[in-house]
C-alpha cells in the first residue's frame, strides 16, 4: 500500500515508517523542515512538505494514498483548543478527500482517562460527562464510516516507552531530579498503561493492513503499571529517595501521573494477531537510557 503519514518525524512516527517500509509498504511522509525531510528521505519514505495548517497538502496526501495515519499533533498544553481546532481540521480535511474510497484512515487517541478506576477495553466509550476535549477528534474520526472511509482509531497508553523517549516519563524524571525526590501519588496504587514504540507502530500498521472500519484498537502492552512502581524505578535510576507527593507538588504533569486508568489489548491482540514483545516499562527504565 502506499501510506501517507503525518507526524512522520515525531517519536512514534519515525518507529511506524520503517516498519511500514520494511513489510513492503510505500510510505509518504509529511514534514514541515528541512531536519524533517531529510530524516523521511534517509529512512526511505517519499517526503511532502507540508504543516497542519496546508490542509491542501494534507488533502493531496490522502488523495494518493491507499491509507493514511495520522499522528501530527501540536503538544501546546498551554494553548489546547487551538491544537484541537488544528487536529479537527486535518481529520476533516483527510476524511473529506478519502471520501467514499473505503480506505483505511487510523488517528492517534489515547486511554489515559478513559474509564478511570476499570479496566478500559476497546469496545469502552468516554464518558461524556468526564471525557477529555480530545475524545472528540476520535468520534470525528470514527462518524466517517458512514461517508464510505475506513476510520480507526489506535488508543496509545500514556506512556509510548523506549530509548528517546521525550515524554510523560522524561517529565516525571526531570521532576524527581528537580525535587531530589521519586514522588507517586496517594499510596502509588494508580495504574497507567505503557507500550514500548515499536509495539505501537506495529498496532498502526496491522490496523491499515487489517482492521475493519470503526475499529478502536489498543497500543497498549502493560495494562496497569502503578504510579509507586514508575517512582520506585526512577528513584533507582536517578538514586533520590521516593516519596508520596500531592498532585499539586507535582505541577502539571501531577493530575494526570494520578490517575488511575488502566487498560486491555485483548481485543486487539485477536484482531489483528498483534503480541507485543518490546521490553516491558520497568526494564526499560532499569536498562539506564533514561538517566544519562
Ligand atoms: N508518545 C506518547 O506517549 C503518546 C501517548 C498517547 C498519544 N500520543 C499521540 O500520538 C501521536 C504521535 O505522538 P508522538 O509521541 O510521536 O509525538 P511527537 O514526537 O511530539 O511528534 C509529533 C509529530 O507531529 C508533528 N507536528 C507537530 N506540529 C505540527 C504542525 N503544526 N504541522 C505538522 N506537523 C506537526 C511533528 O513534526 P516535527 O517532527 O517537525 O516536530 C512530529 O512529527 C500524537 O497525536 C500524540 O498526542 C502519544
Amino acid at each position: 500500500m502506499r501510506v501517507f503519514v503525518t507526524g512522520a518525524s515525531g517519536w512514534i512516527g519515525s518507529a511506524v515508517v520503517p516498519d511500514l517500509l520494511a513489510h513492503g509498504h510505500e510510505v509518504t511522509g509529511l514534514a514541515r523542515s528541512d531536519a524533517a525531510a531529510g530524516q523521511l528521505a534517509a529512512a526511505g519514505a517519499r517526503v511532502l512538505r507540508g504543516n497542519l495548517d496546508t490542509l491542501d497538502v494534507l488533502s493531496q496526501g490522502a488523495k494518493e494514498s491507499d491509507a493514511v495515519i495520522h499522528l501530527a499533533f501540536v503538544h501546546d498544553f498551554g494553548n489546547f483548543a487551538e491544537s484541537l481546532r488544528k487536529d479537527r481540521a486535518a481529520i476533516d480535511t483527510i476524511g473529506a478527500a478519502l471520501d467514499g474510497t473505503g480506505r483505511p484512515f487510523a488517528i492517534a487517541s489515547g486511554t489515559l482517562g478513559l474509564l478511570p478506576g476499570r479496566v478500559a477495553t476497546e469496545r469502552d466509550l468516554p464518558d461524556p460527562a468526564t471525557a477529555h476535549p480530545r475524545t472528540q477528534s476520535a468520534a470525528a474520526a470514527l462518524a466517517l464510516e458512514d461517508r464510505g472511509v475506513r476510520p480507526l482509531v489506535v488508543r496509545l497508553a500514556p506512556t509510548v516507552h523506549g530509548e528517546g523517549d521525550k515524554g510523560f516519563v522524561p517529565t516525571l524524571i526531570d521532576l524527581a531530579r528537580e525535587r531530589k525526590t521519586a514522588g507517586y501519588i496517594g499510596l502509588g496504587s494508580n495504574r497507567w498503561t505503557a507500550v514500548h514504540r515499536d509495539d505501537a507502530a506495529t498496532v498502526f500498521r496491522l490496523a491499515v493492513e487489517k482492521a475493519p472500519a470503526g475499529s478502536v484498537l489498543h497500543a497498549v502492552a502493560e495494562e496497569g503499571v502503578t504510579g509507586r512502581e514508575i517512582a520506585e524505578a526512577i528513584g533507582r535510576g536517578l538514586g533520590v529517595p521516593v516519596a508520596p507527593a500531592t498532585p499539586d507538588e507535582l505541577g502539571w504533569i501531577g493530575p494526570l501521573f494520578a490517575l488511575d486508568s488502566p487498560a486491555s489489548h485483548a481485543l486487539t491482540s485477536e484482531l489483528l494477531g498483534w503480541e507485543p514483545t518490546g521490553p516491558g516499562l520497568l526494564d526499560d527504565l532499569a536498562d539506564g537510557h533514561y538517566f544519562k
